[in-house]
């Protein structure tokens, strides 16, 4: 069996526009592995079937997309809790599932990881004594993007972040389930209170849709920003949103979304095919091109 060919997909509903496929495939071409990585639109009636029939789809994983990352979650606590990693226990819900050699379902949630790993990246790059310790971040939106973005910067050990949300409940609820996660103090907004909430802020970051191709524009005035803030969004189409051109123009550090969809594909990449790869300039300008593209 060592020469057959590994198969692993994304799944989501809907799921035509997942770039998932590119990175893997631009992987596999790179190290001449004899796999596939495609995409399949699974339904939320569909998902547990799925998941507990990897092998009869010809998989040895998936990648987890929108709407099923918490419904995953469960099903696999329910058929293996053995195999959750610390991290998706953590945030209830998974990205990334691979069998192990036994056949059992493992989980993970590489969001988190995806996010920081390209963060701490862009940032060092141009302020390379730049750490978590000390920092308040503010997060913008309360779904599971800013769970993972939560999380992240928790476990990187920040003193303070606020999440910022149009529903303030939702903000508070967030907070408190989270509030085991490292040493921050997690406290809630309103996004009204963002302008007195960014003059004390090291780290903005947008975690909500707004400001991407098709949905309303986030209106968050950044002057209140101290000088040395960092802005990050993790809406990658358009690449520059409004927010990063906004916080360009003040001479802010930008981190833009499409590095954390390219990190958060390592791991699982690593999992199915043996070999962990690399987030190249090749490969991101590949990707760019294609959202550029408006594909
Ligand atoms: P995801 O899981 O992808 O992060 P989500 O759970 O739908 O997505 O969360 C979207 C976030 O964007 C929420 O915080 C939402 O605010 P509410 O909790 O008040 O719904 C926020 N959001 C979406 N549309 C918004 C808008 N027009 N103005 C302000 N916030 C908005």
């Amino acid at each position: 069996m060592n020469n057959a060919i590994r198969r692993a997909c994304v799944i989501g509903w809907p799921i035509e526009h997942s770039r998932s496929p590119m990175i893997h495939g631009y992987w596999l071409k790179q190290h001449g592995i004899a796999g596939e990585y495609g995409k399949r639109a699974v339904r939320a009636e569909e998902l547990e079937d799925f998941l507990l029939n990897l092998p009869a789809h010809g998989l040895v994983g998936c990648n987890i997309t929108v709407p099923h990352k918490e419904r995953a979650f469960d099903i696999i606590r329910r058929a293996n809790p053995a195999g959750l990693s610390a991290q998706a226990k953590a945030l209830g819900a998974v990205n990334t599932v691979w069998l192990d050699e036994e056949g059992r379902l493992n989980a993970d949630n590489t969001d988190v990881y995806g996010f920081m790993a390209h963060f701490l990246e862009t940032v060092r790059a141009q302020r390379p004594d730049w750490q978590a310790p000390g920092r308040h971040v503010v997060i913008i939106g309360a779904g599971g993007a800013a769970r993972a973005v939560l999380a992240g910067f928790a476990q990187e050990g920040v003193a303070r972040i606020t999440i910022a949300n149009r529903t303030y409940e939702k903000a508070e609820r967030l907070a408190e389930e989270l509030s085991g996660l490292g040493e921050a103090s997690l406290h809630a907004a309103p996004l009204d209170a963002l302008p007195e909430l960014l003059a004390q802020a090291d780290v903005l970051v947008n975690t909500t849709s707004l400001g991407m191709t098709g949905q309303p524009p986030l209106e968050v005035d950044i002057s209140p920003l101290p000088e040395h803030a960092v802005v990050a969004d993790i809406v990658y189409v358009p690449l520059k949103t409004a927010l990063l051109e906004r916080a360009e123009r003040r001479g802010l550090i930008t981190v833009d979304g499409l590095g954390m969809l390219l990190h958060q594909a390592v791991p699982g990449f690593e999992k199915w095919f043996g070999v962990r790869p690399e987030v190249t300039d090749e490969l991101r300008a590949l990707v760019e091109a294609d959202i550029t593209r408006g594909h």
